[in-house]
This record gives C-alpha cells, sequence and structure tokens, in this order.
C-alpha cells in the first residue's frame, strides 16, 4: 500500500467545555515508523463520554494541550519498524491511547497493540466500555455469580450495555437506566429485568416500592442526583462503583450540603469505590478481561449494541462527541474512517 505524505488528525488546543471550541483539525506529516513501532490506518474509533473532559484538561489523567483526541480505535497495521517481528502489513490491531482515535493514521510502539483477528465496531467497543464494565463489576464492585440486585445507569451506553449484560450473565438481577422509549426496547431485548426509563418514572420511587431491601451493586456514570438515588438505597453489605458523572461534564462541580457520607454507608457496611480503567493499563488483568470479553463476543454471548448514527472521518468526530454528550446514543457511538 502506497502511504500518503500527510494525513488530517483532531487535536485539542485549547481547553474549553465545549469540545468544538477545544479542537481543531491538523494536517501532520506521516513519518516511517521507529524499529519498534507499526503504523496503523484507522477504521473505527470509539467515541467516549471521557472526550469531553479531556479536552477540558479535567479528565481523571491531567492532559495538557495540545492533545490529540479519540481514546480507542482498531485499524489495519499498514507499516511496520524493523525490529518488529509480530505484526505485518494487512494484520488488524486494536489501540488505547490517548490520541490513537481521531485521526487517519497512528503510530504506536507494537507492543502497546492488540492484535485481532477481524477489524469490527464490535471488537472496538469492547476495549474501553467492555473492560470497564468487566473489570469495574468484578474486581472493583465484587460482584457475586447470581442472587445480586444490579443497578447500572446510563444502562444503553457504550459503557452501560456491557455492565447490564455481564451482570446477567453472572445470574444476577439487573435494573437499568435510560432516557428513551428506544433505548428502554434495547435494553429489554439485552434481558435487562426493570428497565427506569428516567423521563417518565422516578428512580427513587421505583426502588423504594420494588426494592425495599435495596440494592446490592451498582455501576454508575450519571452522577448528580442518579448517584444520591442510589447510594440512598445501597443495600445492607451493599457496593457502590462510581466510573463517571456525565451529568457534571459540561458545567463546574456542584457544591452539595448533605450529611457526611459515614451517615449512609456505616450502618449497613456499604461503600463507594472509584474505578478509574487507567489505572489498570500495562496490567495482565486488562488482557485476561479482554480474552473473556472477545471469548464471549465469538460464544455468541455478548452482543455489542452500535448506535446507528454513522459519523465519518475525523470532523465528524467533533458531530459524534456532541452527540454522545447531548444523550442521543442508543449504544455505542462510533466513528468510521
Ligand atoms: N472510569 C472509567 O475508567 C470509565 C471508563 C468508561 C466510561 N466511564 C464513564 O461512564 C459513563 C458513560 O460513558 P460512555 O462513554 O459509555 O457514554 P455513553 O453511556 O455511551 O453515553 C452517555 C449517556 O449518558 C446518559 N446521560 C445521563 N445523563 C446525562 C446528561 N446529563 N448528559 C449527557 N448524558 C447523560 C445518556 O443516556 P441516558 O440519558 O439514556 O441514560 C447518554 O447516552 C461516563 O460517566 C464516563 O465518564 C468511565
Amino acid at each position: 500500500m502506497t502511504l500518503p505524505e500527510t494525513f488530517q488528525k483532531l487535536v485539542a488546543v485549547r481547553h474549553s467545555k465545549s469540545f468544538r471550541d477545544a479542537v481543531e483539525i491538523q494536517t501532520v506529516s506521516l513519518d516511517p515508523p521507529k524499529p519498534d513501532e507499526i503504523v496503523v490506518k484507522n477504521l473505527y474509533a470509539g467515541v467516549n463520554a471521557a472526550d469531553l473532559m479531556m479536552a477540558a484538561g479535567q479528565y481523571l489523567l491531567p492532559t495538557p494541550v495540545p492533545c490529540g483526541m479519540g481514546a480507542e480505535a482498531v485499524g489495519e497495521v499498514v507499516a511496520v519498524g524493523q525490529d518488529v517481528t509480530a505484526y505485518e502489513p494487512g494484520n488488524y490491531v486494536l489501540m488505547n491511547a490517548i490520541g490513537c482515535g481521531y485521526t487517519e493514521y497512528y503510530t504506536i510502539k507494537a507492543t502497546h497493540a492488540v492484535p485481532i483477528p477481524q477489524a469490527s465496531a464490535e471488537i472496538m467497543s469492547l476495549s474501553i466500555g467492555g473492560l470497564t464494565a468487566s473489570i469495574g463489576l468484578n474486581i472493583t464492585g465484587e460482584m457475586q455469580q447470581g442472587g445480586e440486585v444490579v443497578l447500572v445507569t446510563a444502562a444503553a451506553g457504550g459503557t452501560g450495555q456491557f455492565a447490564v449484560q455481564l451482570a446477567k450473565l453472572a445470574g444476577n438481577h439487573v435494573i437499568g437506566t435510560c432516557g428513551s422509549d428506544e433505548k428502554a426496547e434495547m435494553l429489554k431485548s439485552l434481558g435487562c429485568d426493570r428497565v427506569v426509563n428516567y423521563k417518565k418514572e422516578n428512580l427513587r420511587d421505583v426502588l423504594k416500592a420494588e426494592y425495599p431491601k435495596g440494592v446490592n451493586l451498582v455501576f454508575e456514570g450519571v452522577g448528580r442526583e442518579m448517584f444520591d438515588t442510589a447510594l440512598d438505597h445501597l443495600a445492607r453489605y451493599g457496593r457502590l462503583v462510581t466510573i463517571g458523572f456525565i451529568s457534571e461534564y459540561k458545567d463546574k462541580p456542584d457544591i452539595v450540603q448533605d450529611v457526611r457520607v459515614y451517615y449512609k454507608v456505616l450502618g449497613k457496611m456499604a461503600s463507594i469505590r472509584g474505578f478509574n480503567l487507567n489505572l489498570f493499563f500495562g496490567k495482565p488483568i486488562l488482557a485476561e478481561h479482554m480474552m473473556h470479553l472477545i471469548g464471549l463476543l465469538n460464544e455468541g454471548k455478548l452482543q455489542p449494541q452500535i448506535d446507528p448514527q454513522a459519523f465519518y472521518g475525523v470532523s465528524g468526530a467533533i458531530d459524534a462527541v456532541e452527540y454522545l454528550q447531548a444523550g442521543k446514543n442508543t449504544g455505542k457511538v462510533v466513528v468510521r474512517f
């Protein structure tokens, strides 16, 4: 394959809570790989709620500008460095790295890429969403195999959909929240036992009336009232895994006034546990969970839901991030190249 001399990528050049204001499309030269690197032509990039926080410089890890945007992609290897033996042009890889996503080409150390048999949006969707659900529920949340009530918020999104499916596969009763009838239908099709469209039903009322013993495990990525409600309804020994708080990403942090958190957790021996996928990078556990997820996918036990709205290329990534932040997506939002 003849490689172009230049390519386009999306770069955050100033910190802003408006993704569109923070980024610009840059045309840069495509250099040959160093001895231990491969050059990848992107095919699918995943859109994540955290993209906005990265552009605002307020993500879990500091993201100084300029900063390439998009943190997960699959693509085709188009050039390999002289010391690379694991890959040859035509192979497909999965990548997780800040800046690997919203770019036509990405150069990465060969050892940092994950080989995959075929490039698809479904495999790509496993990387951040699937891994967060798998490690967040099983390791951080200590999910049991059956007998637990598991509450998943933003359940129809790129991450929540996997939490719903994995909690069901473990034999648990799953409550999922979402904001539209279309998303509710999707969640029912995934086997979610109780779907709460929070625009039509009050989650607090549902939990109080239908789950008087409380919720054993919460997988929570919305924040604000959703977090407060889940915390108030934890069962004895309940665990709340906080993975994010998208409802606050566009604004300044809420300053809240309530009793201190020990009033809510101590008597029940409940706990709030933070989860940050970045802290697992470079650890064997990541590969173990990825292999497990790919196994479930191959066995047909996991059905990644990809949002049908099509976004193309580097400029399409800006629209895709805004689409996700507006809460419009059903399943994983994907940018195609
Ligand atoms: N800690 C980690 O390592 C990690 C890794 C991956 C994801 N996350 C977190 O997981 C959460 C979901 O991320 P994602 O990338 O998978 O996104 P997503 O779920 O695909 O999309 C976001 C969804 O959040 C819901 N939402 C609820 N209230 C919202 C609000 N006020 N504004 C916008 N959306 C709202 C919307 O669905 P409904 O309104 O229908 O619920 C929307 O579709 C985020 O908090 C993200 O930061 C954390």
